[in-house]
């Protein structure tokens, strides 16, 4: 849901700053940053007694409230590790942040100004600095309780609803440019978050398609939703015979949003959004089944990135397909054995119906030709396989061009938001093979990611592509469960850095 944070740009010291709490960094072995040095100086030199004393050890995270300082504006202070000065890169300054914001929760001061952006990161501009900081901010302030009872719902009077981020004078007007990108960017991972934790029953295939609707109304992009009956009419089997076990219908969502030359050829994202995945016929197991409600984590991350670049009216052209049904079994689903004729002309086995992602796509990939891209872009929750690769860390990248490949790889460095190039050799074409179809729906337990990226791969031979297999990284599991509205930051910086070259 949306975080109620309201933010702020401000260029003023952190002694003479007058707010419930001002944000200092220290760092290990008793040395501390500017601000706290300025604060140390107005306070008699508490802030290196406390250091000295070994109450804050300047760890990373560590962190230290501290109550009516005597010479300081603001009536607290807090205190925040950041780790040895040496080692403070973005990943150890979004981790500060994190841990002020921790620390704020459900405390009593409701506004704060931060000076961590005064921070050294490496090389980083302050642009970079506030953009990263509101990301971050609002990621760990991110909650979802749209659905709870009013009075289960997490106080909103309590915690801090107000951030300002002091910058230098001479940054004021980056800073800016940089927290309108944050806030973009952030908006978009909020709406993939949210899309992800809303339980199937709400997030269905037509609940996709009229939040399709409404932002395309909202930012003046143009949205298209084909039933069932032009899917059947453009050939679309692959994807209908998913469709045909339940009785929610499929939507297949078309947004445009072309912001930039008219004769620049198309960006196009391509998201899995199967609402929920019981398997069908090939029934999961039920353990963590719940989960299955992710499995439209592609879609919504297209969804997301598209609310990003509108937000930030990125002068690019962008095409989002989504096609979207869920999985269930029922005594008209498609039975294991079945074979299918996809929009390419292309005959499926199906060999396992729990295989479904593959799918749905195909019909997507082969529509997408129609808006001759300059590359294509496919994310889905599409393999078990690729979470027993890759862990939670890193999303799957499979393409048909190196070049793209580096293009996502880097994207994704950038943004903090990384993938890891996995191989799609010929090799592994043949495990696809089929007795009875021109290709079978599963090649197999080994290298189960690689042969559905494969698999995808007979259906994207017109144009460059890539496709990023999110199985491990759109949602984590356990106590936190949750969407991670990855990877929208990904794909954002992969567009602006496209748009930047274009224009
Ligand atoms: N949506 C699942 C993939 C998945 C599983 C994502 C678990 C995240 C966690 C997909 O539709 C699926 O069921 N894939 C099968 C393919 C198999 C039948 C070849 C899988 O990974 O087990
Ligand atoms: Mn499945
Ligand atoms: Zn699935």
């Amino acid at each position: 849901m949306k975080s109620s944070m309201e933010f702020s740009i401000k260029n003023g010291t952190a002694a003479k700053e007058l707010s419930d709490c001002v944000i200092v960094g220290v760092y290990e072995a008793q040395k501390l940053s500017n601000s706290a040095q300025i604060i140390d100086a107005a306070s008699a030199g508490l802030i290196a007694n406390i250091v000295k004393r070994g109450d804050m050890d300047g760890k990373l995270e560590a962190t230290l409230m501290l109550h009516n300082v005597s010479g300081i504006a603001s009536e607290r202070v807090l205190l925040v590790g950041l780790g040895k000065e040496a080692d403070f890169t973005e990943k150890q300054f979004c981790k500060a942040v994190r841990a002020s914001m921790k620390a704020l929760t459900n405390g009593g001061a409701s506004k704060a100004t931060t000076f961590l952006a005064e921070l050294a990161v490496m090389k980083l501009s302050a642009k970079r600095k506030v953009s990263l900081m509101a990301e971050t901010v609002l990621d760990a302030t991110y909650k979802f309780d749209a659905i709870k009872k009013k009075d289960d719902k997490a106080e909103t009077n309590k915690g801090l609803s107000a951030l300002a981020i002091n910058v230098t004078d001479t940054e004021v007007s980056e800073a800016k440019a940089g927290l309108a990108d944050g806030l973009a960017l952030a908006a978009g991972v909020s709406l993939a978050k949210d899309l992800g934790n809303l339980p199937p029953n709400v997030c269905t295939p037509t609940y996709l398609a009229e939040q399709a609707l409404a932002m395309g109304k909202t930012f003046g992009f143009k949205v298209e939703v084909l039933e069932r009956d032009a899917l059947e009419k453009l050939g679309m089997g692959s994807f209908l015979a998913v469709a045909q076990g339940s009785e929610e219908p499929p939507k297949f969502i078309i947004m445009q949003h072309l912001k930039g030359q008219k004769d620049q050829k198309p960006v196009v994202l391509v998201g899995k959004g199967i609402t929920f995945d019981t398997g069908g016929i090939s029934l999961k197991p039920g353990a963590e089944m719940d989960e299955m409600k992710y499995d439209m984590c592609g879609a919504a991350s297209v969804l997301g990135t598209f609310k990003t670049i509108a937000t930030m009216d990125l002068a690019f052209n962008v095409i989002g397909v989504i096609p979207t049904c869920e999985n269930m079994p029922d005594g008209r689903a498609t039975r294991p054995g079945d074979v299918l004729t996809s929009m390419s002309g292309l005959t499926i086995e199906v060999l396992n119906t729990d295989a479904e992602g593959r799918l749905i796509l195909c019909d997507a990939l082969t529509y997408a030709e129609r808006f001759e891209p300059s590359a294509v872009v496919d994310i889905a929750t599409l393999t078990g396989a690729c979470v027993i690769a890759l862990g939670h860390h890193a999303t799957g990248l499979f393409s048909n061009n190196d070049h793209l490949a580096k293009e996502l790889l880097k994207a994704g460095e950038t943004a903090l938001d990384r993938a890891w190039h996995m191989p799609m050799w010929d090799d592994y074409q043949p495990l696809l093979d089929s007795n009875f179809a021109d290709i079978a729906n599963i090649g197999g337990r080994a290298g189960g990611s690689i042969t559905a990226a494969c698999f995808l791969s007979r259906f994207t031979k017109k144009y460059d592509w890539a496709h990023l297999d999110i199985a491990g990284t759109a949602w984590v599991s356990g106590k936190a469960k949750g969407g991670t509205g990855r990877p929208v930051p990904l794909l954002t910086e992969f567009l602006v850095a496209r748009a930047n070259k274009s224009n």
